[in-house]
């Protein structure tokens, strides 16, 4: 094994913010008369701002310009803002902190690999944006995941192969990035919805550096 660096994505795998652009995207869904289901957040995970717009307005079969659009993901992100102004450590998701201290300990880098734009603030918000060796968010890529984009700038930054980097994920659309970007995918909840992982885990409650790696098995696999 020479994996050289863990990128995590934010959004439900550091802390729980998914319910967040749920409530919020569901807000405006009700307020454009659209019928949104938990299903159909699926679909949004992951995925950028304007392509989770475009989603929900090809289900409720809505079609505006681009200035309207504009409007509509700037209320999304307000309230989406407004939500996650109380977020604080505590939110941070059960036995994260700690994983993180034992990949650091295993002399590991640490990367973001986020499609938000709030992520600097969200880090901020939880107290852990010192742990990351480089933070690749929403404000410096221009491809959505599933394109590689995110991931790779990130193993870039690191200076590091990307055949030598795991990706965290909990989304479909970020499995399918890590993957195409020649990276092994933890998937990160349930593996009905993360098939396409190479390891399923529930999260990081009682997990460490030494226990993943046993899981992996030890990371010996051919990727490409
Ligand atoms: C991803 C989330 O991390 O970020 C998506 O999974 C979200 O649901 C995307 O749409 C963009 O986030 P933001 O904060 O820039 O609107
Ligand atoms: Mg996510």
């Amino acid at each position: 094994m020479n994996i050289k660096a863990f990128i995590f994505d934010l959004d439900g795998v550091l802390v729980d913010t998914a319910k967040y652009h749920y409530l919020a995207w569901k807000r405006l869904a009700e307020e454009l008369s659209i019928d949104f289901s938990l299903k159909d957040n699926e679909r949004l995970k992951g995925v950028s701002r304007m392509k989770s717009l475009d989603i929900i307005l090809e289900i409720g079969n809505i079609k505006l310009d681009n200035i309207a659009k504009d409007k509509l993901a700037q209320k999304k992100n307000a309230w989406y803002v407004e939500y996650i102004s109380t977020l604080t450590p505590k939110d941070i998701l059960p036995g994260v902190t700690d994983f993180l201290k034992s990949v650091k300990a295993n002399n590991i880098k640490i990367a973001l690999g986020s499609a938000s734009k709030n992520s600097m603030l969200i880090l901020q918000k939880l107290d852990l944006t010192s742990y990351f060796d480089s933070i690749i968010d929403g404000t410096k890529v221009s491809k959505a995941k599933p394109d590689p984009e995110v991931f790779l700038k990130g193993a870039l930054e690191l200076n590091i192969l990307p055949r030598q980097c795991i990706v965290f994920e909990d989304a479909q659309a970020g499995v399918a990035a890590a993957i195409n970007a020649g990276m092994y995918c933890v998937g990160i909840g349930s593996i009905d919805i993360l098939k396409d992982a190479q390891l399923v885990i529930p999260g990081f409650f009682n997990m460490n550096y030494d226990k993943l790696v046993k899981l992996g098995g030890s990371f010996n696999v051919e990727l490409l």
